[in-house]
């Protein structure tokens, strides 16, 4: 992971959400599972952030508190400079103007009885639209379907289960083009799509960065990926960020163990293989073969 990666600049100085020792511990009877252990971060206006680590880190559990659908044990988050608050439920749906996410199953993200037309609806409505003239609010659809490659014409009347995983992923990045939260966080597809959909997606998550300064919050396990992506890594272990800070330096130059594990487990995408035996047992095969 050698080749110098272009990163995009982003002001370091406008903290969008933090965190101060936030945790969280499950517990079952007796047992006591501290899935979040005392992390902090600090995200910025405009950031690609990636968190990295193995199944069953805390990565989805720590995901879910920042969203509010998880209450904290124990520490504080920071929205916009202030702690945030979300205690009565009107509190919440305003938080969740700035803060939108993506999940693995898309399927799970949409009614079912709901046309395509009107999930897109909602975010216009959603976004104070509400009132907007019908041609408007059929250019914005299109405007935010074009971004996504989709075309609106052809989905109108579509049910989400209609579309296929990929249109899928993609119709839930033109809502987050409409919904435009200041906050993105995406907890990676692992299974849902194929490598080249998955490729798709992480361009139009970098668009939408690039085009409206949202901060994007990754989540994943490939830190060969997170290299490529990320303005800044977070490396996630047993609950803990072990390391964290620009990509090329966490990931260039790792100190914790574990990161150097998660790097070493990487396929060396550069090298040349030696197919030389998987030759001779090919004509082996052939050999056996024409006998
Ligand atoms: N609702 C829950 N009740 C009890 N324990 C939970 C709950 N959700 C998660 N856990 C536990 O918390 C720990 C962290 O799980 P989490 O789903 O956050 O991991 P993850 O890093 O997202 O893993 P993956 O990469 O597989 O998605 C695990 O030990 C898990 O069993
Ligand atoms: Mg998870």
């Amino acid at each position: 992971m050698s080749d110098e990666v272009e990163r995009r600049a982003y002001n370091k100085d406008e903290v969008i959400l933090s965190g101060r020792g936030v945790t969280k511990v499950f517990v079952n009877g007796k047992v006591r599972n501290t899935a979040v252990n005392h992390v902090d971060f600090d995200f910025h206006k405009g950031e690609f952030v990636t968190i990295v680590g193995e199944s069953g880190s805390g990565k989805t559990t720590l995901s879910k508190m920042i969203l509010g659908l998880l209450p904290i044990t124990e520490g504080t988050i920071y929205f916009n400079g202030k702690e945030r608050d979300i205690r009565s439920g009107h509190k919440k749906r305003e938080y969740w103007k700035n803060i939108q996410a993506i999940f693995q199953d898309p399927f799970s993200s949409y009614n079912i009885f709901n046309k395509i037309d009107t999930v897109l609806l909602d975010c216009i409505n959603m976004r104070g639209g509400r009132n907007l003239p019908k041609e408007k609010k059929i250019e914005m659809m299109t405007e935010a379907c074009r971004f996504v490659n989709l075309e609106f014409k052809e989905l109108t009347n579509k049910y989400p289960f209609e579309l296929s995983g990929g249109q899928m992923q993609r119709l839930m990045i033109a809502r987050i083009f409409l919904l435009k939260p200041q906050i993105l966080l995406a907890d990676e597809a692992t299974s849902m799509v194929d490598a080249s959909s998955r490729a798709t997606i992480l361009e139009m998550l970098l668009n939408l960065r690039n085009e409206t300064g949202m901060t994007v919050v990754f989540i994943t396990h490939d830190i060969g990926l997170a290299y490529y992506i990320s303005d800044t890594v977070y490396i996630m272990e047993h609950g803990k960020f072990v390391e964290s800070g620009p990509a090329d330096t966490v990931i260039l130059n790792p100190q914790a163990p574990y990161t150097k594990r998660l790097i070493s487990d990487v396929p060396k995408i550069h090298e040349v293989w030696d197919l030389s035996s998987v030759d001779l047992e090919l004509n082996e095969i052939k050999k056996d073969s024409a006998k």
